[in-house]
């Protein structure tokens, strides 16, 4: 498998031009991509480059890569961002934060003109929520009464943990992986998850995503959005 994430990552970082603001994706797959931009600059492929990672993760590997990083306050627009996903459906709706780094993927995703994701075919699924719970970033405040809310929205819920311990996000939060089965109507599930106050943010990227790039056996592929 990690070589179809390799050859989807080669290829997203084709998309790199020098000059370019880049967002750093998070999670295996990404984290190639980065490895590949840093190789380009090393060897003067590319140049000036400005990199904003989305994780701590990620901004570790691009520093100890020598990629110039700068914050979202600096540069707000972001040329093209590369990153993975946990599922994709054929519309381009993701499911993210399989690494628990969605909402700054998502702030990140946001500010972005292009969002490359990268996977290998065993995420692209016909319908969300096929084989992946959909993360649900929530302030420990109070985080039962958010887990009693996602259970009442028909989820099957889980504290995501770390070993033995709570897991906890760059940002001091705790995640609820909600498994809610195939998701008919991710817009109206995003709103509902949208709507409670102390859930932080939620793992569907709906209409985020701008280019598909899936490795498989047979080669990698450009996806149309349907
Ligand atoms: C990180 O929070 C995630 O959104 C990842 O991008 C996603 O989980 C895909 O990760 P892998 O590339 O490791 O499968």
């Amino acid at each position: 498998m990690s070589h179809l994430k390799q050859q989807a990552a080669e290829r997203a970082v084709e998309f790199i031009e020098s000059g370019m603001v880049v967002g750093l994706g998070s999670g295996s797959t990404a984290i190639l991509a980065v490895r590949g931009i840093g190789q380009r600059l090393a060897n003067g492929q590319l140049r000036d480059i400005r990199g904003i990672p989305t994780s701590v993760v990620t901004e570790t590997e691009a520093r100890q890569l020598g990629i110039p990083l700068v914050t979202l306050e600096e540069c707000r627009v972001i040329d093209v961002t590369i990153d993975g996903a946990d599922e994709v459906d054929p519309r381009f709706n993701l499911i993210k934060g399989g690494g628990g780094a969605l909402l700054r993927e998502k702030i990140v995703a946001q500010a972005s003109k292009r969002e490359v994701i990268i996977v290998d075919e065993s995420k692209l699924v016909e319908k969300l929520g096929t084989k992946w719970a959909v993360p649900v970033e929530v302030i420990p405040f109070g985080w039962h009464s958010q887990y009693d809310y996602l259970v009442s929205l028909g989820a099957q819920v889980t504290l995501r943990r770390s070993g033995d311990r709570v897991f906890n996000t760059d940002h001091g939060n705790v995640i609820l992986d909600c498994q809610f089965g195939l998701i008919d109507d991710p817009i109206a599930l995003g709103a509902q998850l949208k709507s409670r106050t102390g859930v932080v943010e939620h793992g569907l990227f709906l209409g985020l995503a701008s280019d598909v790039i899936v490795a498989s056996p047979e080669g990698t592929r450009f996806l149309n959005r349907k």
